[in-house]
Parts: C-alpha cells; structure tokens; sequence
C-alpha cells in the first residue's frame, strides 16, 4: 500500500449460531480484504444482556457492552453480516445496536459501516439488509451504499463442515465489495 495507514476494520455477525453462514462469511473476510487493511471478528453479540434501561441506570453498562462499543470506537470500519429473520434484522444484533448506541460518545456516529447478508434462501437477506440501513440513520454511521453482497443459497456457497466461503464468484464480490469499502473510509475519513 503506497504509504496509507493500515485500516482496522471489525467484522460483526448477527448470529449467535455455532454453525452460522454469516458467522463463517464474517470469518472468511479477512482473506479477502484488500492490502493494507486488516479485519477482526468481534466476540459473539450473544454475551450481551437484553437491553434494559435499569441496568443502564442501576448498574451502569455491561463490561461486554462497553467491550464492543470500545472495539466500534475503534475500528475505522465496522462490518456488519447478519441473518434475515423474519423479513427483518434478528433481535440479537437489534440488541447489541441498541446497547452500544446508549455508550456516551455514541461509537456508530460518524462510523463508516459495511452490511453483508446470507442466507439459504434466494434474496440472500436483502430485506433484513434494508432495515439495518435505516436503523443506522438514525445512529448517523456513513453507511457504505454499493457494490451489495448478499449471499443467497449459501449453503451452497459456505462449507457447512469448514465453513469456508467456496463460492468463487462470492469471494470475488466480497473482495471488490471492501476494496470499495476500503477507498470509501478513506474518502470519509479525509
Ligand atoms: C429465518 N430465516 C429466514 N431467511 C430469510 O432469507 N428470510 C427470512 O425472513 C427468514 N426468517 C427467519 C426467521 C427465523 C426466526 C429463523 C430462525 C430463520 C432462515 C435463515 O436465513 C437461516 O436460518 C440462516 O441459516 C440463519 O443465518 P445463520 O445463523 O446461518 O447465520
């Protein structure tokens, strides 16, 4: 990379699931991203709390919570790839939203944030993908627009056993998709 400084980005799955699609394709990124730039997985969002407002109050944040918001704060990047449930995010990932958006300083402002969604069925998460979005309004992230990914018939595309992304054609899109993502934080970040 000529010169630029090193990008650390995050990568967040919306499932809790031992087995999950978008937990491996969360994983599969760092092989893919572009040079110069470096993606973690962040822990499972499933250490979280429910939201409650009296824990908030009564015992101030959750350290999983301020764990997370702390990494977000961080990351020049946020990645999140999640499950569609119900033509809509899962309420785990609502959840860890929900928390990290009370974090004073309010880490997703201003963050750059890239989605991807799989799914076995054939829109790949495409509606869960557009609510994120408008959830990440409100927190005000830069989220990234296009290329898209969703991953549809991913069991035909992540290695149940392995959970590596064999799809040639998705790595390819996934490649191009943070290399854009990558020249867009740099955009916004300059
Ligand atoms: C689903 N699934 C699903 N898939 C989809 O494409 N659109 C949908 O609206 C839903 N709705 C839905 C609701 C609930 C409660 C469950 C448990 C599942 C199927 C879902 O895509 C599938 O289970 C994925 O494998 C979940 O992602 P992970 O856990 O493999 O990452």
């Amino acid at each position: 990379m000529s010169g630029a400084p090193e990008l650390k980005l995050l990568a967040i799955s919306g499932s809790l699931r031992r087995g999950s699609f978008n937990t491996a394709l969360a994983r599969a990124l760092a092989a893919l991203a572009p040079a110069g730039t470096s993606i973690v997985t962040a822990p499972s969002i499933g250490v979280l709390p429910l939201y409650d407002a009296d824990i908030e109050n009564d015992e101030g944040f959750p350290a999983s919570v301020l764990e997370l918001a702390d990494a977000v704060r961080a990351a020049d990047g946020v990645i999140i790839v999640t499950p569609e449930y119900n033509y809509s995010v899962p309420g785990v990932l609502k959840n860890a939203i929900d928390w990290v958006s009370r974090v004073p300083g309010q880490p997703f402002s201003g963050k750059p944030v890239l989605i991807q969604s799989a799914s076995p069925g054939m829109l790949g998460g495409a509606r869960a993908q557009y609510h994120l979005r408008q959830i990440l309004v409100f927190l005000e992230a830069q989220v990234f627009n296009r290329p898209e990914v969703f991953v549809a018939a991913a069991h035909t595309k992540i290695d149940k056993e392995s959970g590596a992304l064999i799809d040639e054609a998705t790595r390819k899109f996934a490649a191009a998709q943070l290399a854009a993502f990558a020249a867009y934080i740099r955009r916004v970040a300059s």
